[in-house]
C-alpha cells in the first residue's frame, strides 16, 4: 500500500527556486498554507558548498511540515546530497524531473532527466533507497495529447518508490505559459496507484474549479506562481465564494512582515536585494500607480523599505474599485 503524504484534497505550496525561502513560505503559512516545499536545491551545491546552501534548509519553529526538493544528474552526488540531508529536519523529499531552465537542462538534470525514464529511474531508486524520509517526484508531461509516455515514467516511478507524484501539466518547452493537459495528468492519476498532484495554471479560484473539474482523481493540488505576492490564495481556495481578499491595510501589513523577516534572515544587503522583487509581486494586479511600483526596485534597508510601504495607499487608483469585483484581488475598507 501507498503512503499517504498528504490528506485527499491537499494544496500545496511548490517549490519556487528564488521564493519559497522561509520568509515565503511564512506568509503562505499565515494564510492557512500547510504543505510547503523549499527552494529546488542542487545535490553538488549541498555537497561541495554547504554552508551557503544550508540556508535553504532552515526550518522554522512553526513548521509543522516541509517538503525538500533536489535535482541532479549524478548517482555520486546525489548520494552524498541524501546523506547530507538525512541529518535535517524536514519531512519529505522531492526530485525535481521538471526544471526546463538551460543552466539545469544542460547538465542533463531537471526536464532533461524527466524525458530520460530509465536514468531517471535508476537515480531516483538511489534517493529512495538512501532517504530517511518518503520521497516523490514533481515532472512535467512528456507529450501534451498521448499519455502514455507520461503514465510510464509515473507508474515506474511509483514502483521504485514515489509516494506521490506532481504533474506539471505542460511540456518542458513551454515553461510556464500556455494551456495545462489537464487529460494527460487524469489519465496518469487513472493509471496509477498512488496520489497524483496536479500543477499549473492555478492562479485563483477559477483556475482551480477548472483543475478540480480536469483532473478529478488528483490527489491534491499544487500552487506555484499563485502564490507570489499573494499568499491569500491558500485562504481563497479553502474558503471558496466566502474568501474575502485583503484591504490595502491588510496588503500592506503583509508586505511589511514578509520583507522584515527578509532583512533578518539574510541581512540587510542581500535581504533588500531579495525583497524588491517581492514587493512588486504584492503590489502588482492590485490596481497601484506603476511609476510608484517601479520604485520598489531602488529600496534598500528596513526604514526604506518601511516608509515606502506606508505610502502604499497614496497610491492606489481610485480606478481600480471600477473593475468587475470577481477579478478583484483587493477588499475595499468599509
Ligand atoms: C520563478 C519560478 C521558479 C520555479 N522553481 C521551481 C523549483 O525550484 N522546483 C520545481 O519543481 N519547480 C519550480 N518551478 C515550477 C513551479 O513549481 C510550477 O511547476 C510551475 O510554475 C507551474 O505552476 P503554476 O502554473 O501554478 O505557476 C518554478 C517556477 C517559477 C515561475
Amino acid at each position: 500500500m501507498t503512503r499517504m503524504p498528504y490528506p485527499s484534497g491537499a494544496l500545496l505550496l511548490a517549490p519556487l527556486s528564488g521564493y519559497t525561502d522561509l520568509p515565503f513560505r511564512t506568509a503562505a503559512r499565515r494564510c492557512g498554507a500547510r504543505f510547503c516545499f523549499t527552494e529546488m536545491i542542487d545535490a553538488a551545491a549541498l555537497v561541495y558548498a554547504r554552508r551557503r546552501t544550508e540556508r535553504m534548509l532552515v526550518r522554522g519553529g512553526g513548521e509543522d511540515w516541509l517538503g525538500v526538493q533536489l535535482v541532479s544528474n549524478s548517482a555520486e552526488h546525489i548520494g552524498a546530497a541524501v546523506d547530507i540531508l538525512n541529518g535535517y529536519d524536514f519531512d519529505l523529499l522531492d526530485f525535481n524531473l521538471g526544471c526546463p531552465v538551460p543552466k539545469v537542462v544542460k547538465k542533463g538534470a531537471g526536464a532533461a532527466l524527466g524525458k530520460n525514464i530509465d536514468r531517471a529511474c535508476e537515480l531516483f531508486g538511489i534517493l529512495a533507497e538512501r532517504s530517511r524520509t518518503p520521497v516523490s517526484c514533481k515532472l512535467r508531461i512528456l507529450d501534451f495529447k498521448d499519455p502514455e509516455p507520461t503514465a510510464e515514467i509515473v507508474r515506474r516511478l511509483v514502483e521504485r518508490g514515489a509516494c506521490a507524484v506532481t504533474i506539471h501539466g505542460r511540456l518542458a518547452e513551454d515553461f510556464y505559459s500556455g494551456p495545462v493537459a489537464f487529460p494527460v495528468i487524469e489519465a496518469c492519476a487513472a493509471a496509477v496507484d498512488a496520489p497524483i498532484i496536479a500543477n499549473g495554471g492555478i492562479m485563483g479560484r477559477g483556475g482551480f474549479e477548472a483543475a478540480k473539474v480536469g483532473v478529478p482523481s488528483a490527489h491534491g493540488f499544487m500552487i506555484a506562481r499563485g502564490a507570489m505576492g499573494n499568499p491569500w490564495i491558500f485562504r481563497e481556495l479553502a474558503d471558496g465564494a466566502e474568501f474575502v481578499p485583503p484591504t490595502i491595510a491588510e496588503l500592506v501589513a503583509m508586505a511589511k512582515l514578509h520583507v522584515g523577516e527578509m532583512l533578518r534572515f539574510y541581512g540587510e544587503a542581500k535581504g533588500s536585494a531579495l525583497a524588491r522583487k517581492i514587493v512588486l509581486d504584492y503590489f502588482r494586479g492590485r490596481g497601484f500607480n506603476g511609476e510608484w511600483r517601479g520604485k520598489a526596485g531602488l529600496l534598500n534597508g528596513e526604514t526604506e523599505f518601511m516608509d515606502y510601504l506606508d505610502s502604499a495607499a497614496r497610491n492606489h487608483s481610485a480606478d481600480y474599485w471600477k473593475t468587475p469585483p470577481v477579478d478583484r484581488r483587493l477588499a475595499a475598507t468599509v
